[in-house]
């Protein structure tokens, strides 16, 4: 008679670093923090600096603790290295400029607030660095170009950097997607709770098209389940707001996928526009939120014309896989292709591209405002309607 194994316990994909990072206060820590910040120097922090707050809070980004002090900064800076040689692809900085940053001493601590006076958090100043705002730019972003988003952002910065631990009093206030703000400790639970060994996450700040679809449900044949992570902090202006993009999500969701097999969750990261460099960055965060694996296509987190249509698959190659721990998995440029009768790649497909239905960003958008549907091989129906219907509601 057969005999069928029985399944060992599932063990979750170790958080990077090992230990998933919590610096909420609670309780009388809380209390006494607040009471404290009334006498520290006070720091305002824009959007992005407080939804940095909040991924390093709830663990998004273990090991990180606070914002980068100058030894985790240069290393991953220019060798995408932290200190410890952990991989490492972004810094998330905060800065204080003029007589302020004279006066603020490292050993020190000071309050940071999000933009209408909440206090959130409070910083240990391990150290204060001169920002070279240049050097960011050409290593993270590959570019000194202003006109770049994220180069931008680092140019709003003051000059001084402040690094060290934070202790979070609060996180930045939400009304939106309330059921979807999962944390790291919560996907997690999630995760096992349907008993997933292999979860595939997928990054996106789109609508979500065919292609995606496609890379979704190609992942999902060789996964135990897809945890869709939309990403909803700051974007650029002319990004699809994150309620209609989400709006497509449920929709397509709902309707075209089995719904034991999918978990929603956003990112409350902002989006730096960073390219290859964002991909590494995008792929660890999954991996604190339970991923075991991460979808990384065509031109991952870029804008523009900045970065090689695949430089987002190579960056992978400066790491050994078990220091990474989330496995990518790398799609060339998928499309629907006519001959075919379905979604391919030039991995799969032989037909010369005039058999392929691809559309520009920038056409779809021109087609959407005018009210026209673009081909169904291109987006479903249901995702033209709710974008029509937002453009529409836009003007
Ligand atoms: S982004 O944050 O990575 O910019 P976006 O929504 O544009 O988000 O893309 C989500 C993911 O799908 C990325 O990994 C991107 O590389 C991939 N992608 C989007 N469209 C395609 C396509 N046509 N072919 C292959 N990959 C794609
Ligand atoms: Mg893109």
């Amino acid at each position: 008679m057969a005999t069928t194994l029985t399944p060992a316990p599932i063990r979750q994909i170790a958080p990077h670093g090992g230990k998933l990072v919590n610096r909420l206060l609670t309780g009388d820590a809380r209390t006494e923090a607040i009471a404290a910040a009334a006498e520290l120097p006070r720091i305002v922090l824009d959007e992005r600096e407080a939804s940095d707050v909040e991924i390093i809070a709830v663990g998004a980004v273990s090991p990180i603790t606070g914002f980068f002090n100058a030894d985790d900064y240069r290393g991953v800076v220019d060798n995408m290295r932290l200190a410890n040689g952990l991989p490492w692809s972004i810094p998330l900085t905060v800065s204080t400029a003029g007589d302020q940053a004279a006066s603020i001493k490292e050993g020190s601590r000071v309050a940071l607030y999000d933009g209408s006076g909440v206090l959130l958090a409070i910083l240990h100043v391990e150290s204060k660095f001169r920002h070279d705002k240049a050097h960011e730019a050409k290593h993270v972003y590959g570019t000194e170009d202003q006109a770049h988003p994220g180069v931008a952002a680092i140019y709003t910065k003051g000059d001084f950097l402040l690094g060290g631990p934070i202790d979070v009093v609060n996180l930045p206030a939400h009304d939106d997607f309330e059921q979807y703000r999962l944390t790291p400790e919560q996907s997690r639970a999630e995760f096992l709770n349907r008993g997933w060994r292999r979860i595939v996450a997928f990054q996106t700040r789109n609508p979500i098209h065919r292609a995606h679809e496609y890379m979704q449900k190609v992942a999902m044949e060789i996964c135990d389940g897809l945890f869709l992570h939309p990403l909803v902090g700051a974007t650029k202006g002319d990004d699809v707001s994150p309620e209609l993009r989400m709006e497509t999500y449920e929709k397509i969701v709902s309707t075209y996928y089995p719904a034991d097999r999918v978990v929603i969750g956003v990112n409350p990261a902002a989006m730096r526009y960073a390219g290859p460099r964002e991909a590494v960055f995008h792929a660890l965060i999954r991996k604190n939120y339970g991923c075991t694996h991460f979808i990384v296509g065509r031109d991952h987190a870029g804008v523009g014309n900045y970065y090689g249509t695949f430089d987002a698959h190579h960056i992978f190659d400066n790491f050994e896989a078990a220091e990474l721990g989330i496995t990518p998995l790398f799609f060339d440029y998928t499309f629907f292709c006519r001959e075919c009768g379905n979604m391919a790649s030039v991995k799969t497909c032989p037909h010369d591209k005039s058999h392929h239905v691809t559309l520009s960003g920038t056409k779809v958008r021109e087609m959407l405002v005018a009210g026209q549907v673009p081909p169904a091989e291109f987006s479903r129906a249901e995702v033209a309607e709710i974008l029509i219907r937002g453009y529409s509601n836009q003007s």
